[in-house]
């Protein structure tokens, strides 16, 4: 589908400041709405135009959408864990933010959503790798919410003339993220090793997981606007798994530290392993991710040993 001009919600976040980023350079003209919770203008390419301002707040929401092809829906309050004490914030943000973001869609006749959903729909594996259609039973609120507006969007979107996919995202890493104690195992782990704290592996650190590259996942976003496919749920990971144990090894040697990681109890909400099957993505819109790890695991480094001035 040929289109022009883009809202990224959550765009001056770390993944949709990369899709920002990508449009631009396609060409395209993006708006970002986001309220700066998380996000930092820094993320966004001097093009793009910041709104700041909530999803929850409908004027807002009108106003952004003025003159909009494209919606890419990723403003949430983003971390499996937190959302255990925080689910009301969860709901409210993720779910009815998200039926704020719809409804304001259809009010401007947008033609298609993009939604960022993610791999802790799923829960705890019943087999692996994870196709869309393996029985979807989140661990945490969060989950619940992200599975929620897929289904509300797989509903309702169809009924209002709007094409839209949902992208099921496997854990995102790279340049540009946002430290926190809550997202982003990498991300912590280089934070703790270049400041000498301690390394907390959680339980065993067997949990397998599917690391992508957030240029890569940005590529996804890029394909699945640009493509004639609507009406669709696909995951986006490598198909590869690594486990934390190994995450940890391969930072701790390029890094070049002398660090043990300690294993801690495992925490509520966390589900065992997670990997996707990428092949509805690859058949549906041509995705499949172009780098592991080992290739793209430096630039990370390198961002947060700069950002963090350490
Ligand atoms: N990072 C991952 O590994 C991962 C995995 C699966 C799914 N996702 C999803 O991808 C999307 C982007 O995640 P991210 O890693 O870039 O996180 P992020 O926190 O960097 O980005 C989210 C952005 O939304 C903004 N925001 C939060 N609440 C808002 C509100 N009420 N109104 C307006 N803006 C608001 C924040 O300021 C931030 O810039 C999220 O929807 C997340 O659930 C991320």
């Amino acid at each position: 589908m040929d289109y022009k001009n883009a809202l990224i919600t959550g765009g001056a976040g770390f993944i949709g400041g990369h899709i920002a980023h990508r449009l631009v350079d396609a060409g395209r003209n993006v708006k970002a709405l986001d309220n700066l919770s998380v996000g930092r203008k820094e993320n966004l390419p001097d093009s793009a135009e910041l709104i700041v301002g909530d999803i929850r707040d409908t004027e807002i929401l009108k106003s952004a959408f003025e003159n909009v092809d494209v919606v890419f829906h990723l403003a949430a309050k983003v971390s499996i864990r937190l959302a255990i004490e925080e689910f009301h914030d969860d709901a409210d943000i993720n779910l009815i933010g998200t039926l704020n973001v719809l409804k304001a869609a259809r009010d401007a006749g947008v033609k298609k959503f993009i939604y960022a959903s993610s791999m802790a729909i799923y829960g705890n594996p019943d087999y692996s790798p994870q196709d869309e259609n393996h029985p979807q039973r989140p661990t945490s609120p969060y989950g619940v919410s992200k599975l929620a507006s897929e289904r509300y969007i797989s509903i309702l979107a169809p009924l209002w003339g709007i094409d839209f996919i949902n992208l099921r995202l496997f854990n995102t890493y790279g340049p540009r993220q946002t430290p926190s104690p809550y997202v982003g195992v990498i991300t912590i782990f280089i934070r703790n090793i270049l400041s000498g704290e301690q390394v907390k592996i959680f339980g065993d650190g067997k949990q397998k997981r599917d690391f992508i590259y957030v240029g890569d996942v940005a590529r996804a976003f890029d394909l699945a606007a640009s493509s004639d496919v609507s009406g669709i749920t696909l995951n986006i990971g490598t198909g590869i798994p690594t486990d934390v144990n190994t995450i940890a090894d391969i930072l701790i040697n390029r890094l070049d530290r002398n660090v043990k990681p300690v294993n801690t109890p495992p925490v509520a909400g966390e589900p065992g392993d997670s990997l996707a099957d990428i092949s509805l993505a690859q058949s549906m819109i041509g995705f499949s991710a172009k780098y592991g790890i080992e290739e793209k695991i430096d630039e990370a480094i390198e961002w947060n040993r700069v950002a963090s001035d350490i």
